[in-house]
């Protein structure tokens, strides 16, 4: 069984809206709806953990209530940080699951074939990390001062799905300190010494952060929906 866990339980401070952003709209239905949906469709995920903030858990399951969803198993509360969060889907997760993706709430234009590619590639090799390439040049600063450019070539950003052999992200969540620091689960899998095998993904799926970032993904949703 191959188990999707989605958190959507961070609170939006970033976004400067009076609710959280998952619950803003992208193309007439709430962000987390929107995401969830595209793994309800997945032909690869047999079920769905979500994790929302303990104050809007059930605006979260009414939300989620509205699509008729034949594949949500759970809608669990998350934690203070993203990755107590991830521990606390994967709690819920039903047994019996051999293969879990982790992926942000706020993410809703990633596609099925990302999906699929990426489970697929945790299921041969352990663990897999959907990435895109860096097309600006990135800088290290110190104070007000540019120290560093680090070669762009080497550097890939991480996305989400990132998906892996459920004993595998079990054991090193089940050892980790969790916290602030870890900001994708690949970070704790690479620290445990287990490969992980890099996915191409678009640029397309990005990460709802801003009210800017809101904007793209309408433009990014309609021309999707036209092509
Ligand atoms: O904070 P960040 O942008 O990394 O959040 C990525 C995803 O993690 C979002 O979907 C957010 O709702 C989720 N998150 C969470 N629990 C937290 C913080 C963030 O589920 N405590």
């Amino acid at each position: 069984m191959n188990t999707a866990i989605i958190v959507a339980a961070g609170s939006g401070s970033r976004f400067g809206a009076d609710r959280p952003k998952q619950f803003l709209e992208l193309a007439g239905k709430p962000i987390i709806a929107r995401t969830v949906l595209i793994f309800e469709s997945s032909p690869v995920i047999d079920a769905i953990v979500v994790v929302a903030s303990v104050d809007f858990l059930e605006e979260t399951e009414a939300v989620l209530a509205k699509e008729r969803l034949t594949t949500l198993r759970a809608v669990v509360a998350g934690g203070e940080t993203r990755s107590e969060s991830v521990a606390a889907g994967l709690n819920a997760v039903p047994s019996g699951t051999e293969i879990v993706a982790v992926h942000d709430g706020v993410r809703p234009l990633v596609s099925e074939d990302e999906i699929e590619r990426t489970l697929r590639a945790a299921a041969e090799y352990g663990a897999a990390c959907l990435t895109a390439q860096m097309t600006d040049t990135v800088k290290v600063v110190d104070g007000a001062y540019v120290v560093g450019t680090l070669d762009r070539r080497e550097l890939r950003r991480a996305l989400t799905p990132q998906a892996f052999r459920y004993d595998v992200l079990k054991d090193v969540y089940d050892n980790a300190t969790l916290g602030e620091a870890v900001t994708d689960e690949c970070f704790l899998v690479e620290e445990s010494g287990t490969k992980v095998l890099s996915v191409s993904g678009s640029q397309r799926n990005i990460k709802i952060t801003t009210p800017d970032d809101l904007l793209i993904a309408e433009a990014l949703f309609r021309a999707g929906n036209e092509e």
